[in-house]
Parts: structure tokens; C-alpha cells; sequence
């Protein structure tokens, strides 16, 4: 087996491989000064099975590009097949027909990855069932929420102490117990997640916010929450962040409701524009992503911790 990596996260690909007992293997993009890109791959791949890491996310079109590139380029050298691990799938937002006229991205892309020869696709917390549903190559579906329920278990200790390792809670923070903790849903499509964390978690109870965006202008508001009442803290599970908008209000509607302390919990760290600032000022005590995505020290801030995904992708390739 042989993993090699495009330049979207070769941070993660190269912690894969070595949870795989490899190196990655080379491979040369050249950027032409037009922005186009050649791929050459740089070793003998005749006959083996190869892993090709690539998560689509920003800039989405560019590496989905290199992508489709270094699946051809591992096909045309003799590769036997090519798995494509896409922590991060580009366009998946993009499922559906939402307004009369539009394209349906996803499929156009699964379609190409298809025709260009990937023989499966592993994948992570993806946001619709439907990408299943759609995708005829076949998909493995990894997640991140246990990795996430693991965390919350550390923060929600039984008995309402401070868990023994230094965890995140407020160092005034009185500790949580079993009552007091809520999982959160910051929208009503996300309730299928809070389900399968809550299942982890002894059934913690959980509520889901009702919110709203405007599909032109992106603004998001949010006013009602099912479910019952909010605890004083609470865990908000989403399977991606991009502008931080959905955080933002989910949290400061939480907070309205009665919550002293939020922790976010979200897969993908796609943040986009001004993510970074409205996540360090929004009303949270920490937000928890994982590597899915490479995020840029520019991008970081103080309450982001990163979490990784390299071991469950390393297990489902040996698997
Ligand atoms: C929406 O349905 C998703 O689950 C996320 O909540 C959403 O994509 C996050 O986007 P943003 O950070 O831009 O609000």
C-alpha cells in the first residue's frame, strides 16, 4: 500500500501514514503561472492499492482539481486501485435542487471522482444522508462524534467534579453533573447527530435550535428551541463551522435560555471569512474541531482546540 497526499492537508495525510507504519509517498504539483497545475507522481505504483488524501474544503474548486488530477495520474501509472480519503467533501451542502435553476454540485463532483477512476471513498461526518444516497462509488462513512462524546464525558464527571486531568471548565466553574448538562442541536437538520452522541452518553437529554438563514444573504437567526429546558451547560454538536454565524447565534440564544456554559463541538473547521473572530467573541467557553481540515495558525485562536481524526481514518484503510 502506498498513501500519497495533494496539498490540502498533508499534516493529517502524513499522520495517517505513520499510524500505517509508512511514509508518504512523493508527488510533484507544479503551478503554472496561470494558476493551472500539473501532477506527476513520483514513485512505482504498478499494481498497489493507494491511498490518496485530499479533503475538498476552501479553496474547494482548486482541490478538488488536484484531486481529480492525482486519482488520474495513479490510475494512468498502474496503480491496481485508489482509495480517496476525503475528510472534508466539498459541495456536500449542495445536495439538492434548494431553488429552481440551480446545479446539483455534489453529484457533479462525485460523479467526476467516479469517471476519473477513484475505486471508494472514505469520508467523514458528512452533512446529509443523501451523499450516500447519491455516491456510486462506494463510500465508508467515519464520524467524529465519538471522539466528541469521549470530551464531554471528561467535562460532564459523575458526581459534579472537576474531572481529574486538567479539563476546560471554568476555574469557577462549581462543575457540572448529569442534570445540568444538555447536548445542543445549533439546527433542526443536526438532530440525528445530538441522537448518536446522546446514545454514547447514557442518553444525556438534548434540545435543538430552530434556526433560520436567509439563503441570499447568508444571515442566520434563530428564536425557538425544541426539546425542553436548557441546562446550565451545554454542548453544541455540528458537523461544520464555516462563517460562525450558526455558533454565534446559537450560543447567544442559549445563553438568553438560561446556559452558563457552552462548549462547542463541530467536525469540520472550515471557517471561512471572519470565522475566527466572531468564534473568539462568541459567547462560548471553547470550541472543539478536528483535523479534517488543516487550520492555519492566521486562523487559529484561543478557544479552539484541535482534535484528531488521524487515527480513525488510519484504522477504517486497515480495516
Ligand atoms: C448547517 O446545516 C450545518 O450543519 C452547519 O450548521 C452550517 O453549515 C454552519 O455554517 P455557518 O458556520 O456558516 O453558520
Amino acid at each position: 500500500m502506498k498513501v500519497f497526499s495533494g496539498s490540502a492537508n498533508t499534516p493529517l495525510a502524513e499522520k495517517i501514514a505513520a499510524k500505517l507504519h509508512l511514509a508518504l509517498s512523493p508527488l510533484e504539483i507544479h503551478v503554472f503561472p496561470d494558476g493551472e497545475k500539473r501532477v506527476r507522481i513520483l514513485e512505482d505504483v504498478v499494481g498497489e492499492d493507494v491511498i490518496a488524501v485530499q479533503p475538498t474544503n476552501p479553496p474547494v474548486d482548486t482541490n478538488y482539481m488536484e484531486l481529480f488530477f492525482i486519482v488520474d495520474a495513479l490510475k494512468r501509472s498502474g496503480a491496481r486501485s485508489v482509495t480517496v480519503v476525503m475528510p472534508y467533501l466539498g459541495y456536500q451542502r449542495q445536495d439538492h435542487v434548494f431553488r429552481s435553476g440551480e446545479a446539483v454540485s455534489l453529484e457533479v463532483v462525485l460523479k467526476t471522482l467516479e469517471a476519473v477512476g477513484a475505486r471508494k471513498l472514505i469520508v467523514f461526518d458528512l452533512h446529509s444522508i443523501k451523499t450516500e444516497q447519491v455516491s456510486k462509488t462506494p463510500l465508508i462513512h467515519l464520524s467524529a462524534l465519538p471522539l466528541f462524546a469521549e470530551k464531554i464525558r471528561e467535562l460532564v464527571h459523575p458526581g459534579g467534579v472537576h474531572p481529574a486531568t486538567p479539563g476546560v471548565l471554568r476555574s469557577d466553574s462549581p462543575g457540572v453533573n448529569d442534570v445540568e448538562a444538555i447536548l445542543v442541536s445549533p439546527d433542526m437538520g443536526g438532530v440525528r447527530r445530538v441522537k448518536v452522541v446522546s446514545e454514547i452518553l447514557s442518553h444525556m437529554p438534548f434540545v435543538a435550535v430552530e434556526k433560520q438563514r436567509d439563503l441570499a444573504t447568508g444571515s442566520v437567526t434563530a428564536e425557538r428551541m425544541h426539546g425542553g429546558e436548557v441546562g446550565r451547560c451545554a454542548f453544541i454538536v455540528d458537523d461544520m463551522i464555516s462563517s460562525g454565524k450558526t455558533i454565534e447565534t446559537a450560543s447567544n440564544l442559549l445563553r438568553e435560555k438560561g446556559a452558563e456554559e457552552i462548549y462547542v463541538f463541530a467536525t469540520h473547521p472550515v471557517f471561512s471569512d471572519d470565522a475566527q473572530n466572531i468564534l473568539q467573541k462568541a459567547a462560548v467557553e471553547k470550541i472543539f474541531v478536528t483535523d479534517t481540515i488543516e487550520v492555519p495558525k492566521e486562523k487559529q485562536f484561543e478557544k479552539l482546540e484541535i482534535l484528531s481524526v488521524a487515527d480513525t481514518i488510519a484504522k477504517a484503510i486497515k480495516e
